[in-house]
């Protein structure tokens, strides 16, 4: 098995949901120490228990990514514990939709935009004086197909992903020279637990795997990656 991100830090906000479990996976068996941020604390005993072997190189916080002040502590206490910080990717993520604009309660909008702007926003903050430092890093917000098809009955949804989608290519322009990379991919639908039950009758074999997803992700977070900066790809 190669080992990319051997001796490398990364950290995985929302390490341990749907995509991020996977994600946290694949970075522990190629090598990396892998620090993530969780909500429920029987998610992170289930990604511990999947780490296997690996377990000794996973770490997480408890704390809620769209909180400024908790991010900046968390990385802060990272990077000094750890001396580095190699890689961050947002798998932090909410989806709500179901509604024409004008029927949707505001409180939709006002979500969205915190899950799934805010929370990238925060993170970055927070990740790239660290980085700057370093004169290195990678960085991979996890948007959504929905940034650029813009489906009917989920405006909400769609600008937060746009947005987001601008946020990261602004600070990739921001980032030029640096040494750091930030990119943002667009899933369509990924094979979760989460999805099969919302979608029970589909065909689960269409669907693209998280593991398969997650492999888009450390591509963009590793060295054979160097040239792309600023990319928002379709996965
Ligand atoms: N699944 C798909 O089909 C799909 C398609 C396109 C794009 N995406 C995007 O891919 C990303 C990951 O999706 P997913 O399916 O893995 O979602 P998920 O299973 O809901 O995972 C999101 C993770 O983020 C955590 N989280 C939510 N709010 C948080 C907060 N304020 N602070 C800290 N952690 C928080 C969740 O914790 P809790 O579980 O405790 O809430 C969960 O562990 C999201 O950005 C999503 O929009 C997913």
């Amino acid at each position: 098995m190669s080992e990319r991100f051997s001796g490398q830090l990364v950290l995985v906000a929302g390490g341990t949901g749907g995509l991020g479990h996977a994600v946290s996976v694949e970075f522990l068996k190629e090598g990396a120490a892998v620090v993530v941020t969780y909500r429920r604390q029987e998610e992170f005993e289930a990604l511990r228990h999947a780490a296997g072997a690996f377990a000794s190189r996973l770490e997480g916080h408890s704390i809620d990514v769209t909180n400024d002040a908790a991010v900046h502590q968390m990385i802060a206490s990272v990077v000094a514990k750890h001396g580095r910080l190699d890689a961050m990717t947002n798998a932090v993520g909410g989806y709500a939709a179901g509604w024409k604009l004008w029927e949707a309660e505001p409180r939709v909008l006002d979500q969205m935009l915190s899950l799934n702007l805010h929370s990238g926003y925060v993170l970055s903050r927070s990740a790239v004086p660290a980085m700057l430092k370093q004169g290195r890093g990678a960085i991979v917000n996890v948007a959504s197909r929905a940034a650029i098809d813009h489906a009917a009955s989920a405006a909400a949804y769609a600008a937060s992903k746009a947005a987001a989608v601008a946020m990261i290519d602004s600070l990739a322009a921001d980032l030029k020279g640096t040494g750091i990379r930030a990119n943002s991919i667009l899933p369509s639908i990924i094979d979760t637990e989460a999805n099969r039950k919302a979608m029970p009758d589909a065909d689960f074999a269409k669907w693209p795997k998280a593991r398969d997803v997650a492999q888009v992700i450390l591509f963009l977070c590793s060295d054979d990656a160097k040239l792309i900066h600023g990319a928002a790809i379709p996965v």
